[in-house]
């Protein structure tokens, strides 16, 4: 009997990250070639129409296992029935406006999008949030949906995994392939710490293959300042990359990390690593039968501690400005 076709959710549609990844979603990658998929796009009323103008190109794709798109601008419709939902439509930061300002805005929108996803959404539903402040974002859709489990509420921390992996491989002169267990902990901002003191190169410890001044001083800033090197370069931010990052989360998350390697994503803290539980941050996991699970009992030296303190700490402090502007 054929499969039936899996509902898949894309906020911020029509955008750019949107026009990236609806056409993997529907060519097949973020789900495996023998999956097909039916899309949902959520839009502003304003972006409908473009949202219905890629539509025309996915058609225009004659992608065998694309069952189908609806566009809409009520969210309540875009997540009835949805079993992954891409929230990648978020107010991007202007000028004038305070970090603070941002949450308000996006606490409008992340709100609203948790309650439909707790009214409507399968019961197996995936929720990645893509969308910045991503982490924070997450967690307000999480507070907003309390019949789904906690752990189906992700933020995407993947972009960055990936960067560190591509500028470890430079670094080294070796194939993508042969860098294992990079971890990411922590926001998506720039206090994120990569960490190479638990990656491995070749079945070697990637710290010990680099100087420790290239690690603190090139490493670390380069992968956490990447997303403001490209808004320079591109004049707009990462896109290809981002929509990349969002099919490889999404795609590990339901077919499982490979033996001897683990991925990076912002997950629900159980408390593990001193992380408070309950703040989305990232840390190392893997993924078996469909879920996301932190890795445990990684040794954690002084040098490691201090840059995921100081990352956690920011996620609490906006945990805290969104409690106190009543969004969780
Ligand atoms: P964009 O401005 O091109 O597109 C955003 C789209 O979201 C727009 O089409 C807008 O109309 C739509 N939108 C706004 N509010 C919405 C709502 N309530 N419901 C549905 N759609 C809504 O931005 P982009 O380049 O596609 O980036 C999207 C977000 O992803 C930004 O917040 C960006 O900072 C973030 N981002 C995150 C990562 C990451 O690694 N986590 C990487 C890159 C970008
Ligand atoms: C990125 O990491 O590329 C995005 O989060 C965009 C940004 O604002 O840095």
């Amino acid at each position: 009997m054929a499969q039936a076709p899996v509902n898949v959710t894309v906020t911020g549609a029509a955008g750019q990250i949107g026009y990236a990844l609806l056409f993997r979603v529907a060519s097949g990658q973020l789900l495996g070639p023998d999956t097909p998929v039916k899309l949902r796009l959520l839009e502003i009323p304003q972006a409908v129409k473009a949202a219905e103008g890629t539509a025309m190109e996915l058609d225009d794709c004659a992608f065998p296992l694309l069952k189908g798109i609806d566009i809409t601008d009520d969210a309540n419709k875009a997540f009835d029935g949805t079993n992954i939902a891409l929230l990648v439509g978020a107010r991007p930061r202007g000028k004038g406006m305070e970090r603070g300002d941002l949450l308000q805005a996006n606490g409008g929108i992340f709100k609203p999008q948790g309650e439909a996803i707790n009214a409507g959404a399968a019961d197996d539903i995936r929720v990645l949030v893509v969308g910045n402040p991503a982490n924070t974002n997450a967690l307000i859709a999480q507070q907003h949906a309390p019949d789904v489990p906690a752990d189906r509420f992700t933020a995407m921390t993947r972009l960055d995994h990936n960067r560190a992996i591509a500028q470890v491989a430079a670094k080294l002169q070796v194939p993508v392939t042969d860098i294992k267990k990079i971890t990411i902990w922590g926001n998506h901002s720039a206090t994120q710490y990569p960490d190479l003191f638990h990656a491995e190169v070749d079945g070697k410890i990637a710290a010990e293959q680099v100087d420790g001044e290239w690690l603190r001083e090139t490493f670390i800033p380069t992968v956490a300042k990447r997303g403001a090197a490209i808004i320079e370069a591109r004049g707009a931010s990462s896109a290809a990359s981002a929509a990349s990052a969002a099919v490889d989360h999404v795609y590990t998350w339901v077919n499982g990390t490979p033996e001897g390697d683990w991925t990076s994503a912002a997950v629900v803290s159980d408390g593990s690593y001193g992380v408070p539980e309950g703040l989305i941050s990232s840390f190392p996991v893997t993924s078996r039968g469909g879920r996301y699970e932190i890795v445990q009992g990684l040794e954690i030296d002084e040098f490691s501690r201090a840059r995921i303190d100081a990352s956690v700490a920011e996620l609490a402090e906006e945990r805290d400005t969104v409690r106190q502007l009543g969004l969780i």
